[in-house]
């Protein structure tokens, strides 16, 4: 039939002419020019079966980089017929661009194979060795249509489907995977970056080049570096399941799978279950930030405890590690505290027993007799798990230090401000504590700021607090996704609840740019990402980490999808960037198992001089 141009019975559909090879069939972008169309005589190796369909490898490539040579036969009855290792021709198939959901990317395939002929057995089956006998993957952009950040804003500017970009694999992450679908690979020596998810799919690195590895071995985001050459293990093809119990660090086997692209990333479908070769020798160090028991040394830590209420199963989980991991700090900010009765929506907002009974647990765990600060959300106004009205709250020791006296707890709706005394000229805070403006739109169902203003028992001024939980990143698109740069979910929101918590922050230092003002707390977002550049410049307030040189690799509290990533921050005052501070990331969540893991972030403790040298800078203007 070669060269002839023939007719298929049924939709009278032409035919092309030529038979095309795997290569052609693919082509060199990411959606097929050949979509939608059926072809004829396609010949390939078949390197691997699944119980949908197989996989074949063309017999004569191309020596194009950007052309992937083997392609998905999706088809539940094809893989009764041929075995591995069977060269087969297709008579006819048609070829197809498929995806599960219209944000994600699409798989090129063949479908309603037809004709199918066996040439040869038992033929070599050699999987390809990523970074050996194919390129290295790209180790920081995505595609070319993330305006060079996948963080950059606005987002879903362009689909990669409807440009369809020439690929670039050794420029482009997404290019370099779309260049191997289909392929039978291996990845050497390969490194877990985290635990795995609830489908036991597990993202890791294998033994080529790679940027931003941590102190613990898996790959940290930075600024125009998400870690495209991190690929995600998936289902194998075998239907043994791969393990739990990996994590964060863990040293596997080699892996052999194909390259597939399924809910929403690309994906290796292992022939077999993962298997862990040496397990992590690490486990999280708690801090060595000490309280100094003076204002010259306060420890101050903050912790998203993840949904805590009086019954949670791991309120004494949680009480250990503020003893044992955190050295029981002197002010600890929490986020996400629930209301006394949990998830149950029945009207109650008050976290008092949440509270006392953390402060007990704490207690008992051999910590000190800690005190607490809140204030209640209106029910149901601000967001997280339904019926759980989490919010922020402090606890700190009350032998080291107290609010500041004279001004009143605010209430749910009242609005903090930054009262400057006409003769002293020094800030204050009319409310303490009191919440940050909270009825502006942008906190609609999110938690408002607390702003606090405290006194070390020692200490010659007071020193300002904001504890923070912004939106989350809910509502995202996949960062293996169509729509670039992808949606980073919250986004405007989080520059709006940035913008109004920085401005109120920013009244504090314009009368005293000396002040002591530490905000910390989940700030669902990356310190280079608009929402917190926007935060840092309004403030005049700087990230801990960027103000101590924090090495950019080790500055983590969570990680997702493929990266370890910083959510949780502390940024501080000018007069706080002092060579006396100290900050540290205790990794309890990100370098446990899964099993062990209390709660998604891990906490941080910094250590700060808080005295403060009474108003002399004032009395240096006064004269
Ligand atoms: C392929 O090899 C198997 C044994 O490994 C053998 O049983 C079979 O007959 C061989 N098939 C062909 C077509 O040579
Ligand atoms: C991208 O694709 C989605 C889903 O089809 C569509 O809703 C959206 O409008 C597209 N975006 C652009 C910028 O074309
Ligand atoms: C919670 O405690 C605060 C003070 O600590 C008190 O004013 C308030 O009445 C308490 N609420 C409940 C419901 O017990």
């Amino acid at each position: 039939m070669k060269g002839a141009l023939c007719w298929a019975v049924a939709g009278l559909q032409p035919l092309l002419s030529a038979a095309l090879t795997i290569a052609e069939i693919n082509g060199n972008k990411f959606i097929s020019s050949y979509n939608g169309k059926t072809v004829s005589d396609v010949t390939g190796l078949v390197t691997a079966k699944s119980s949908a369909g197989i996989y074949i490898r063309s017999t004569t490539p191309d020596d194009d980089e950007a052309t992937s040579e083997s392609i998905y036969v999706f088809s539940s009855t094809i893989g009764k017929t041929v075995n591995v290792g069977d060269i087969i021709t297709l008579g006819s198939a048609k070829v197809s661009e498929y995806r599960s959901s219209n944000t994600y990317m699409h798989l090129t395939e063949l479908t309603n194979p037809t004709g199918i002929t066996v040439v040869s057995s038992n033929n070599t089956v050699t999987p390809l060795v990523i970074g050996k006998d194919t390129l290295s993957p790209p180790t920081e952009q995505f595609t070319s249509l993330d305006g060079g950040d996948i963080y950059s804003v606005p987002n879903a500017q362009q689909n990669i489907s409807a440009v369809n970009p020439v690929l670039k694999p050794a420029e482009y992450g997404l290019d370099f995977w779309e260049s191997l679908t289909g392929e039978l690979v291996t990845v050497k020596a390969p490194t877990a970056l985290k635990i795995p998810s609830s489908y036991r799919d597990t993202w890791v690195i294998g033994d080529w080049k790679v940027t931003g590895k941590n102190d613990a071995g898996s790959l940290t985001m930075s600024a125009k570096d998400s870690n495209p050459e991190t690929i995600i293990i998936g289902a194998p093809l075998d239907s043994t399941k791969n393990p739990t119990t990996t994590k964060l660090g863990d040293a596997l086997e080699d892996i052999t799978g194909v390259v597939t692209n399924t809910f929403g990333f690309y994906t290796i479908l292992p022939l077999t279950a993962l298997k862990i070769k040496s397990p992590s020798p690490l486990s999280p160090p708690p801090t060595t930030l000490v309280s100094s028991k003076s204002c010259k040394g306060l420890t101050v830590g903050t912790y998203n405890v993840e949904n805590l209420a009086p019954t949670s199963a791991h309120m004494p989980k949680v009480a250990s590690q503020i003893v044992t991991y955190l050295k029981s700090p002197d002010l600890l900010f929490i986020q996400e505290v629930q209301d006394d009765d949990g998830a149950t929506d029945d009207g109650v907002v008050s976290a008092n027993k949440t509270l006392t009974t953390l402060i007990s647990a704490i207690k008992s765990a051999g910590g000190p007799q800690y005190d607490y600060v809140t204030i209640s959300p209106l029910n149901d106004e601000d967001g997280g798990q339904p019926g759980g009205n989490i919010r922020t709250a402090y606890l700190y020791n009350p032998s080291m230090l107290s609010l500041k006296n004279g001004a009143t707890a605010g209430s749910s709706t009242d609005a903090n401000e930054v009262i400057v005394d006409a003769e002293t000229g020094q800030p204050s805070l009319k409310f303490n504590p009191g919440r940050v403006d909270p009825s502006n739109a942008a906190w609609e169902a999110t938690r408002k700021p607390l702003a606090a203003e405290w006194i070390a028992k020692d200490g010659k001024k007071s020193f300002f607090t904001v504890n923070v939980h912004m939106s989350s990143k809910g509502g995202g698109s996949s960062v293996h996704g169509d729509v670039r740069p992808p949606v980073n979910g919250g986004v405007e929101k989080r520059t709006e609840q940035a913008e109004i918590t920085a401005s109120f922050i920013s009244k504090i230092l314009k009368a005293d740019p000396a002040a002591r003002v530490i905000a910390a707390g989940d700030f669902n977002e990356f310190a280079f990402v608009k929402p917190l550049t926007t935060f840092a410049s309004v403030s005049g307030l700087k990230e801990l980490d960027e103000a101590l040189n924090t090495p950019v690799e080790n500055r983590y509290t969570y990680s997702y999808d493929m990266n370890a990533q910083a959510l949780d921050h502390m940024y501080i005052s000018p007069v706080l960037a002092s060579s006396k501070s100290k900050f540290q990331h205790i990794h309890v969540s990100s370098w446990v198992t899964a099993s062990a893991v209390v709660s998604d972030h891990d906490p941080s403790v910094a250590l700060f001089d808080v005295c403060g040298c009474a108003d002399s800078q004032k009395r240096v203007h006064k004269l």
